[in-house]
């Protein structure tokens, strides 16, 4: 019998590109498509397999597109669909695949479903939504409460975000149909997956809502979907949830989501016990066959090298060693890889009801500059173009990790294996014949590894020694 095929993605780099921020090319101040497209040839050289673009389609930017007003178009601020058909087009040429943001727990609440189901109780999308006489005393993710009373019609409709994200009723089979309709509408214009937002609170039948069985049977359904193209289509779900056991579920018995983000990972800081634990036990709990998915930032929390590293560049490419060497498959945030800093954003400048901005600045270019951006940049580092011209950079650094990964087949499939080691060094082997060994504290280590050091945080060559917040992938000997 043949070997199962290898998804695209197992053993990649995924980037995710938050669209307004990433490049403008028109100079309104907005990124967009056509300056995404513009810069495939950037992230062609550093080596990712694959763009996850936040929401690009319509929407009021209530919650910066995640309050989506029509699944099948494109935000004019970002460009049209031929833009999108061009930058699927243009990145496929280079083996780069384009994967977009579904959002499918809530509508914008100009969306015309909600409009007709909030304009009467007998409208037949009256039920697409979660209409109620009375409201309990749950609180929204935002603040707030969860639920908005309609005076028209005398109800309250439902909402964990904003009150502009009314909840769809997922148990509505209408609207599971609908966004069927919606998933083959991407799939068949090439898109290679969907990033899933709050998947893990999909299926909701107020009060009681957290992980319904029901949101196991759309993924299932969703999956057979994606698993009907060719390539198959990734589903990448937003599963913020700290279980371990819970994010395994989102799996199914590998007929569920392909992938889960990992937020216990994300937020292990770089202490080398709580990581050494969460990946072991990451590994263990999934459904054989499976792969993890690693990342260290996203544009809702504090970018990483502020949150965990002290913006100390030698922290910063401690834990991107780490990130670029697990198995399964990696996330790099836009801007992860210069060591992007979070940016404080004067109180004028805010943008977000959450206050999120300081992670979703303007990628700093250096050979162009942002004309009036939407965001204010940060001024504590060094641009793509500087760090591009100095070998010693983070982003040089990086892209050699990456490099050094796709040119690995233990990298990319071998199993992880925890190593024990001293306090302080998180280590561990993949396959049979290399190993990985980060030194997480202020003091010398030594890591007792036999064989050639393939790289170095810092650029040395002893396995037997690492120096404080030095890590090094080394080939056994
Ligand atoms: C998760 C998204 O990542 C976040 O940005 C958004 O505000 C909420 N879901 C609501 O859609
Ligand atoms: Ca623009």
């Amino acid at each position: 019998m043949a070997a199962p095929r290898r998804p695209w993605w197992a053993g990649g780099v995924l980037y995710q590109a938050y669209p307004r921020s990433f490049a403008d090319s028109n100079g309104d101040g907005i990124g967009d498509l056509a300056g995404l497209l513009g810069r495939l040839d950037y992230l062609r050289w550093l080596g990712v397999d694959g763009i996850w673009l936040n929401p690009t389609f319509p929407s009021p930017n209530r919650d910066w597109g995640y309050d989506v007003s029509d699944y099948f178009g494109v935000h004019p601020d970002l460009g049209t669909l031929e833009d999108l058909d061009s930058l699927i087009a243009a990145a496929g040429e280079l083996g780069i695949r384009i994967l977009l943001d579904l959002v499918p727990a809530h509508t914008s609440d100009q969306h015309e479903w909600f409009l007709e189901s909030r304009s009467s109780r007998e409208s037949p999308r009256r039920p697409w939504y979660i209409w109620r006489d009375g409201a309990d005393e749950q609180d929204s993710v935002f603040g707030g409460k969860a639920w908005t009373y309609d005076e028209p019609t005398g109800q309250y409709y439902h909402h964990l975000f904003l009150p502009e994200q009314p909840d769809l009723n997922w148990m509505q089979p209408d609207v599971r149909d609908a966004f069927d309709e919606i998933l083959r509408f991407w799939f068949d214009r090439g898109v290679a997956g969907l990033r899933i937002d709050v998947v893990h609170e999909l299926v909701k039948d107020p009060p009681s809502q957290s992980n319904r069985p029901e949101i196991h049977s759309v993924l299932q359904r969703w999956r057979a979907l994606a698993d009907g193209y060719d390539p198959e289509r990734l589903l990448l779900g937003e599963t913020w949830v700290m279980d371990l056991d819970e994010l395994a579920s989102f799996y199914g018995q590998a007929d569920e989501l392909q992938l889960g983000f990992n937020f216990p990972f994300m937020f292990a800081g770089l202490d080398p016990v709580a990581l050494a634990d969460v990946v072991k036990r990451t590994e263990e709990v999934l459904p054989a066959g499976s792969l993890p998915v690693w990342a260290l930032s996203n544009h809702d929390v504090v970018r990483f090298p502020t949150r965990v590293c002290d913006e100390d560049d030698a922290k910063v490419r401690c834990a991107l060693l780490a990130l670029l060497t697990l198995r399964g498959t990696s996330v790099l945030y836009y801007g992860d890889e210069l060591g992007m800093r979070q940016v404080d954003i004067p109180f004028d400048r805010v943008r977000d009801v959450h206050r999120r901005d300081g992670a979703r600045t303007p990628m700093p270019w250096g050979d162009v500059e942002w004309r009036n951006p939407w965001l204010p940049l940060g001024d504590n580092l060094a641009s793509v173009a500087e760090q591009r011209a100095d070998p010693r950079s983070v982003l040089s650094f990086c892209r050699e990790a990456i490099a050094l990964r796709g040119s690995r087949d233990d990298l990319i499939a071998g199993a992880y294996t925890p190593l024990a080691g001293q306090t302080g060094i998180w280590a561990w082997r993949r396959g049979e014949g290399t190993a990985v060994a980060i030194n997480l504290t202020d003091s010398p280590a030594n890591p007792s590894l036999e064989g050639d050091v393939l790289f170095s945080t810092k650029g040395r060559d002893d396995p037997s020694r690492l120096e404080p917040w030095e890590g090094v992938v080394v080939a056994l000997t």
